[in-house]
């Protein structure tokens, strides 16, 4: 029989590439998004059902679950993969801009695994990948709360990843490194005006472009979600990216302050007094 599996966050970028990906591995594809009006290839697509999912909004988790489960019988696979990012200095955050990051980044995963795991309980399977990011093992200046969500994410499906054992479902974590996809371009800026930060901000953005050359294509995400989604064994974490590679295995080569010095030289040299 014919697999199926439910992804977050398909109008564009990573999410968009792994519905491709799974479509083309011949399984069936739910494929959800905020605005489904606005697709035209997913929706074309033969085993592809392009269904409205907003992972602020609950109902509309449970709905794209069971309209899916009606069109396919089964739902063997879920990817949270739905996500964006914050820029700028903490303290010119809004609550409200770190109250919808949560929402989406971390919450947003939470309601639909509430809403799948009956599912996969009942029948004693089921993937559950979530899409963190390097930037869930590692931060980088001026991104604080994106790096919060992302760490909090990883720690809860960590927990997760021991819990649902005795149940037969797989627990993954996939950290893609710098991505190209429309991320950047949709982060949100924080909308404090204090100039306080314009300095660090400028010589951060300099710093990050000189060192952020290593950047992967969705597709290649496409391909480690899909490879952690039928490999069939309870490995957590698969890191993807050759940034991702290099910034964990400096990571984990260094004691912890030598890194942060490390990472201190490398994004804030202007400010450091050796
Ligand atoms: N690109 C990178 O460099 C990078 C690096 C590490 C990790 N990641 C992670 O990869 C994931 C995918 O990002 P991407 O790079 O593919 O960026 P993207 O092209 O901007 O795609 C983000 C997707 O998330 C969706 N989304 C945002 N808020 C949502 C909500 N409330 N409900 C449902 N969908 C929502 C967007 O839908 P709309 O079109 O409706 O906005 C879009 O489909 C994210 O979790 C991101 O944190 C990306």
């Amino acid at each position: 029989m014919k697999k199926t599996v439910l992804i977050t966050g398909t109008s564009s970028g990573i999410g968009k590439a792994t519905a491709l990906e799974f479509h083309r591995k011949g399984w069936n594809v739910i494929a959800t998004m905020r605005s489904p009006e606005k697709e035209s290839e997913l929706t074309n697509l033969e085993n592809a059902l392009v269904v409205a999912l907003d992972v602020q909004n609950q109902e509309s988790i449970d709905n794209a679950i069971e309209e899916g489960i009606k069109k396919f019988g089964k739902i063997d696979a879920i990817v949270n993969n739905a996500g964006y990012t914050v820029f700028g200095p903490f303290e010119l955050t809004t609550d409200d801009q770190i109250s919808r990051i949560f929402d989406t980044n971390l919450y947003g995963p939470m309601r639909v695994l509430r809403s799948i795991l009956p599912l996969f309980r009942e029948q004693k399977s089921g993937v559950i990948i979530n899409v963190t990011s390097a930037g869930g093992r590692v931060t980088y200046p001026i991104t604080s709360i994106y790096h919060a969500t992302k760490f909090a994410l990883e720690g809860f499906t960590e927990t997760l990843a021991y819990e649902l054992i005795p149940f037969g479902i797989q627990t993954k974590i996939v950290e893609p490194g710098s991505t190209a996809t429309k991320f950047v371009g949709s982060a949100e800026i924080t909308t404090g005006d204090n100039p306080i930060y314009d300095e660090f901000i400028h010589n951060g953005l300099k710093n990050w472009e000189k060192h952020d050359t290593l950047t992967s294509s969705p597709e290649t995400i496409a391909d480690k979600i899909f490879t952690a989604a039928t490999d069939n064994n309870y490995v957590l974490r698969y890191p993807v990216g050759e940034d991702t590679e290099f910034y964990l295995a400096i990571r984990q080569s260094i004691d912890d302050q030598s890194y942060v010095d490390f990472m201190r030289n490398r994004f804030i040299p202007e400010y450091l007094n050796n």
